[in-house]
């Protein structure tokens, strides 16, 4: 165990969510862009429509500046701020998938040398080798989202992995196909909403008015297969998770209708204002759509964020970073059953001096460290947080340390919280912390803590 990171209010997972959901508009841009770059040049060329280079000119200008600015500072936000949360998913990660990691990175850098030999030979090399140009980028980046959604994919649903310990087990998992083919076609709907800002800006009305059109067709095409695929991405998740979609839990509901919505409203854009009416497209409304989408993108990596839970990487390490289940194939041993018998305080690492043994003195302490470390993944500390744990204890009516122990005993029957992990004393010391925190006035006697009586 490493030492905590606590992130206020929101919790430190959407923290990691914010910065990720923005990063996913940079780089499914970088690799959608250039299908859509590469079709409207081979129609200058073959139509002899010179007027359509402007548009490529600016909108190439706009990924190179956009997506390689902001797609680099959130791609590494994102690695700063799952490793301070959490240290241990992403170390099992990078022990499993440091290879995939660098063959993206050389494709990540095929990329950024191709767009700026694109962008700088505009005009200036054979229309051939230009448009070439232009695919390499387009194929090394879609191999890049091809590499990356495999990692992606094993964080959700690690498939044989869990057994084998095998690189591809985990990565060709059953969710890896109808994932990449979801991202694959929503990176041509955000190429088409981000041509759709650009392409108001093209002087030439009747470039303006092609490239306009054609952006609106990769918006519309792309929504219908990222509709198909989604669906059945939906039906490629474990049941358990599908079903906890499906009952009502209602910020899942909440987010479903979100995600579902915001691919409508940006199709709708598509189809009756920027098809029909091209030349009087503004900006603006596509700005907005660009905003819708980014709501929509949250609410269905919040829905895909699901199913994994009450772990990181199911079968093998819980939400709260313990590894719950023994992995023969890498010669892991599944840490709960150590923490059930010699205790959470003595197995942590980082945990404050004088803790580790429970007595009469240092039990409230003692709970507010087990508490933070076992459920702060999910749950916040403060009344006015996210998922807050007094809210959600009150709510419950718990407001006696003996309730809380029996909760604590019964947590790992939701399908979505893991187990208390820990020996009899340290559960009452973090009941007693827990009911404390809950309802001030709440009388918790030390001797019930220390001997349970
Ligand atoms: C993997 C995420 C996760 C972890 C870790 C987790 N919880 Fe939860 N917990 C949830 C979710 C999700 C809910 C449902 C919240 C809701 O109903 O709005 C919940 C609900 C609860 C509730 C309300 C239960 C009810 O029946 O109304 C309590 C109390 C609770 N958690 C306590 C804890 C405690 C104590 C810990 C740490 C020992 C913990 N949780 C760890 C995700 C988690």
């Amino acid at each position: 165990m490493y030492p905590l990171f606590e992130v206020p209010l929101v919790g430190g997972p959407i923290l990691i969510a914010l910065i990720a959901v923005f990063h996913i508009l940079p780089c499914h841009l970088a690799t959608g862009a250039f299908w859509i770059t590469y079709f409207i040049e081979r129609k200058a060329y073959n139509e002899n429509r010179p007027d359509l280079l402007e548009f490529l000119k600016k909108y190439t200008l706009f990924i190179l500046i956009f997506c390689f600015v902001t797609g680099s500072i959130t791609g590494v936000g994102i690695w700063f701020a799952s490793s301070v949360t959490a240290p241990r998913a992403i170390s099992g990660l990078i022990h499993n998938y440091v290879w995939g990691w660098a063959t993206e990175w050389v494709f990540f850098i095929i990329e950024i040398v191709t767009i700026y030999i694109y962008y700088y030979t505009f005009e200036k090399i054979s229309p051939k080798a230009h448009m070439r140009i232009g695919l390499i980028y387009a194929m090394a980046a879609w191999t890049s989202m091809v590499i990356i959604t495999g990692i992606l994919a094993f964080m959700m649903t690690p498939g044989k992995w869990p057994v084998t310990g095998g690189f591809f087990d985990g990565f060709f998992n059953q969710t890896y196909w109808p994932q990449l083919l979801t991202r694959t076609a929503l990176m041509f709907v955000i190429g088409g909403i981000f041509g759709l800002v650009v392409a108001p800006f093209v002087t030439n009305s009747s470039a303006r008015e092609t490239v306009t059109k054609t952006a609106a067709k990769w918006v519309v095409g792309g929504a219908v297969f990222t509709a198909l695929f989604a669906t059945w991405y939906f039906y490629r998740i474990p049941q358990s998770a599908r079903e906890l979609i499906i009952s009502g839990y209602p910020y899942l509901k909440l987010m479903g209708f979100v995600a579902i919505g915001s691919l409508a409203l940006v199709t709708l854009f598509a189809l009756v204002w920027a098809l029909p009416k091209p030349l009087s497209l503004n900006p603006i409304a596509s700005i907005v759509m660009v905003i819708v989408l980014f709501a929509g993108i949250g609410g269905f990596e919040s829905i895909r964020e699901i199913v994994r839970r009450p772990y990181l990487i199911p079968d093998y390490m819980y939400s709260n970073q313990i590894i719950g289940h023994d992995m023969p194939a890498k010669g892991v041993k599944a840490e709960s059953e150590l923490i059930n018998k010699e205790g959470f305080l003595k197995y942590a690492k980082f945990v404050p001096q004088g803790l580790r043994e429970i007595n009469e003195k240092n039990f409230m302490d003692a709970g507010r460290i087990i508490s933070k470390y076992q459920c702060m993944s999910c749950h916040t500390f403060s009344p006015d947080g996210r998922l807050s744990i007094q809210k959600l204890l009150n709510s419950a009516g718990m407001s006696a340390p003996e309730d809380v122990a029996d909760l604590l005993d019964s947590l790992g029957d939701y399908p979505y919280m893991p187990p208390f992990m820990g020996t009899e004393v340290e559960k009452r010391a973090t009941a007693a912390y827990l009911a404390k925190l809950a309802s001030p006035d709440a009388e918790v006697d030390p001797k019930w803590v220390v001997n349970g009586e």
